[in-house]
């Protein structure tokens, strides 16, 4: 197939210069009802928010265009199939998950999952076995699973249906996942990775190796997070050795909206030729221009690039930690950049995180003048890091209840300072990174909130957790 065509956008654009009248969904009307709004930015978009017309297809039955594009990508991943998802990695891991695990059966993830994985066990009622990731010192943060850990859980859960890597994480740290995968398959385990913020992996060195290509069984990306793809659009691929591939297209079925989003999935078809096209040679020079700005940030003295000194570790370069020089933490940085209009991914409680994009900066020098500026009053001291977010725990752990039995007990709201040693009703999840802080069904310990209380002084934000904020904490009413 000719790699240079976009055949969804070609068949939008068309639809576009012949239909005259709209008398089918959207109401919109090709945006004819967006009236009132000055400089309307829909109206472009509006105009190929379509529907499955005729020659346009059927993402839940492709057989035309959406098809058609979905085959250019699989040729381009080399996987068995691929699929275009219009609600995120998030459907992608749940689909996954349903699809390789049934009620009551084990499946080994690691602890800082996305929380769309804990959902995805919490719904299907599974066993989850939690593995514990190793830290990196310099981030400051979780890097990847080791070996010998995924050995462990392994050997203790041989039983287990399905293991769920996620790789890389938020800051782009993976490792070499070959050996883990290998040992995973030989006891006949499905591997699935969530692979959401590596879409471009699959291009090879200088970025770190993709699952795909490790052998992992599913691997799901958002081509959002690192391609140019509209939010929430992603997609997912399975390998030739995966035996459940009827049961993951019910699932995408039964969990995707039957009215797709065409603009979404004309974005995946974009994503897809924007990678074909990105060359070595435009891979290289956008690490090099990376480096020239990493070395220019280096030289403002109130703040410094983490750099691991872990040899196992793997990072993608597109991501790049800030850490503070100075006594402001991630968050006060984060708010001093946005006072120059420099909007980052993330702040913890020593840096931000920039994505950079897949192209070549032409503004460095004014980024670096602005950056300076929004730093320069500050006095720089070498302050040692805290990383009071690493609380470690064993390597290999479950919940002690299950979710069928939990479901039926009731939940109170308890002094967070009195809540040691009672079981967790909640998932305490701050956001950005997303990663589970405590998990729904495990026992509080002392360490746990000594950690949440600093994480609320530092000015995390968690979703979905309204009483945090006034010292409460929701408890299942097991004990007493
Ligand atoms: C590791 C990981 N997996 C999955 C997701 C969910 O991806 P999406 O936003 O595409 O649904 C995220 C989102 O941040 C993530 O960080």
């Amino acid at each position: 197939m000719n790699k240079q065509r976009m055949p969804i956008l070609e068949k939008l654009l068309n639809h576009k210069l012949v239909a005259k009248y709209s008398f089918h969904v959207p109401g919109h009307k090709n945006g004819l009802l967006y009236n009132g709004i000055e400089n309307n930015p829909f109206n472009d978009i509006l105009k190929i928010d379509q529907t499955e017309l005729n020659g346009l297809d059927d993402l839940h039955s492709p057989e035309g265009c959406i098809g058609q594009s979905q085959t250019m990508l699989q040729e381009l991943y080399d996987s068995y199939r691929s699929y275009y998802l219009i609600n995120g990695s998030t459907v992608g891991n749940l689909a996954a998950v349903f699809s390789t695990c049934e009620s009551g059966d084990k499946i080994i993830v690691q602890r800082n999952s996305h929380k769309s994985v804990l959902n995805a066990i919490k719904f299907k009622d599974l066993r989850p076995i939690f593995l514990e990731p190793e830290y990196d010192m310099e981030y400051g943060t979780a890097s990847y699973l080791d070996f010998e850990t995924v050995k462990q859980a392994i050997d203790l859960h041989s039983d287990a249906k399905a293991f769920l890597i996620t790789s890389p994480n938020y800051y782009g740290l993976t490792t070499d996942y070959t050996e883990h995968i290998k040992y995973i398959k030989s006891k006949n385990i499905i591997v699935i990775c969530d692979e959401a913020h590596g879409a471009h992996f699959i291009k090879g060195a200088p970025f770190p190796q993709s699952t795909i290509n490790q052998g992992a069984h599913i691997v799901i990306q958002s081509a959002h997070k690192t391609l140019p793809a509209m939010t929430m659009a992603s997609w997912m691929h399975i390998s030739r050795d995966f035996n459940k591939k009827e049961e993951l297209e019910y699932n995408l079925s039964v969990l995707q909206s039957s009215s797709p989003s065409y603009p979404l999935m004309a974005s995946l078809d974009y994503a897809r030729f924007f990678l074909e096209n990105l060359t070595s040679d435009d891979i290289y020079k956008i690490k090099n221009s990376i480096e020239n700005f990493i070395d220019r940030l280096n030289n403002i003295p109130q703040i410094y690039i983490c750099k691991s000194k872990d040899s196992k570790m793997i990072k993608d370069f597109l991501k790049i930690k800030i850490n503070s020089n100075t006594v402001v933490n991630g968050f006060e940085l984060q708010a001093r950049f946005e006072s120059e209009g420099i909007y980052t991914e993330l702040a913890d409680e020593n840096g931000v995180l920039l994505i950079h994009p897949l192209n070549v900066l032409d503004n460095i020098d004014t980024l670096i003048t602005k950056i300076y500026k929004s730093v320069q009053d500050l006095p720089v001291i070498k302050k040692n890091h805290s990383f009071y977010s690493i609380i470690k725990n064993d390597k290999v752990t479950s919940i002690e209840y299950n979710y069928k039995e939990l479901s039926k007990i009731t939940k109170s709201f308890v002094d967070i300072k009195n809540s040691i040693g009672m079981v967790c009703a909640q998932n305490i999840i701050p956001y950005p990174p997303g990663i589970p802080f405590l998990i729904e069904g495990e026992t509080i310990t002392e360490g746990k909130i000594i950690a949440l209380n600093k994480y609320l002084d530092a000015g995390f934000r968690f979703q979905g957790t309204p009483f945090l904020y006034d010292g409460k904490i929701s408890v299942f009413n097991l004990k007493g």
